[in-house]
């Protein structure tokens, strides 16, 4: 607990800087699992990130969750956004509408001037059936943007909790534990050394592609969720960590 009392918001990012081997972190005051502001502070920061990140031309993958929809909210129009496609990281993942890739991409292109692409996938498909839709030309011409993606922009969750908000069974929650999930990004779900455990069936962003591209921009906040920033930052593919000091004080605080 003496952690974050003694150091300020800069050297709590110094020392994820080195905890995590994450380039840039920035943590913000506060914890978001207490304070609804404290994810207002994060989307704010992380507009203002992704503001000076971005260059002409750039296709910029989202994905869904409460903390890239404040990012969303916190978007301004801007003339470096004006060639820019903001396309979402996968399809359906069984989230609430308002809070889905598909619609941040919208709200994120509608608030900036941008342009916006969609991935209608429905939730849980049969394999099969996800084959068919991957056939599909309007699939695949999202697909391949996706390949060129230069920005991806993305929450990071604990697993058990991404899985219960997305109406897993008691028994694949069960099944999740026993893998040994602890976070969950674009639809894999990592274990402690950040092996993937465990995928959603659906279709969108691969994990190599998230490694190819030039800037991750990560925004996660909360001390619930400093077990699962410790997992996904073993991917090592993040250039920018945009966090809190509930977060920052845990994740400092264990080995
Ligand atoms: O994939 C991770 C989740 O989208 C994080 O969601 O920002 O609502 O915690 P959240």
């Amino acid at each position: 607990p003496l952690v974050g009392e003694l150091f300020g918001l800069r050297d709590l990012a110094e020392g994820l800087q080195k905890k995590l081997g994450i380039p840039e972190v920035i943590v913000v005051q506060g914890d978001a699992d207490q304070s609804p502001w404290v994810k207002a502070e994060l989307g704010r920061v992380g507009a203002r990130v992704l503001k000076q990140a971005i260059q002409e031309g750039d296709i910029v993958a989202v994905t869904g969750g409460t903390s890239i929809a404040s990012v969303a909210n916190h978007l301004t129009p801007s003339a470096s956004f004006k060639h820019v496609q903001f396309v979402p990281a996968r399809g359906g993942l069984g989230e609430r509408v308002e809070l889905q890739a598909n619609t941040l991409a919208a709200a994120m292109a509608a608030k900036t001037g941008a342009t916006y692409r969609l991935l209608h996938v429905p939730d849980r498909l049969h394999p099969e059936a996800l084959q068919t839709l991957l056939k599909e030309p309007q699939v695949q011409d999202v697909l391949a943007l996706l390949q060129n993606t230069r920005i991806v922009l993305h929450g990071i969750g604990d697993a058990i909790a991404m899985a219960r908000r997305r109406n897993y069974s008691e028994e694949e929650l069960a099944d999740l534990a026993e893998a040994g999930a602890v976070s969950e990004a674009f639809g894999y779900y990592f274990n402690e050394a950040g092996e993937t455990v465990h995928r959603m069936p659906t279709i969108g962003l691969q994990l190599e592609e998230v490694h190819k591209a030039e800037t991750v921009l990560s925004i996660a906040g909360g001390e619930s969720k400093a077990k699962a920033i410790l997992s996904f930052a073993k991917q090592s593919c993040q250039n920018v960590l945009i966090t809190d000091e509930g977060a920052a004080r845990a994740l400092l605080s264990t080995r």
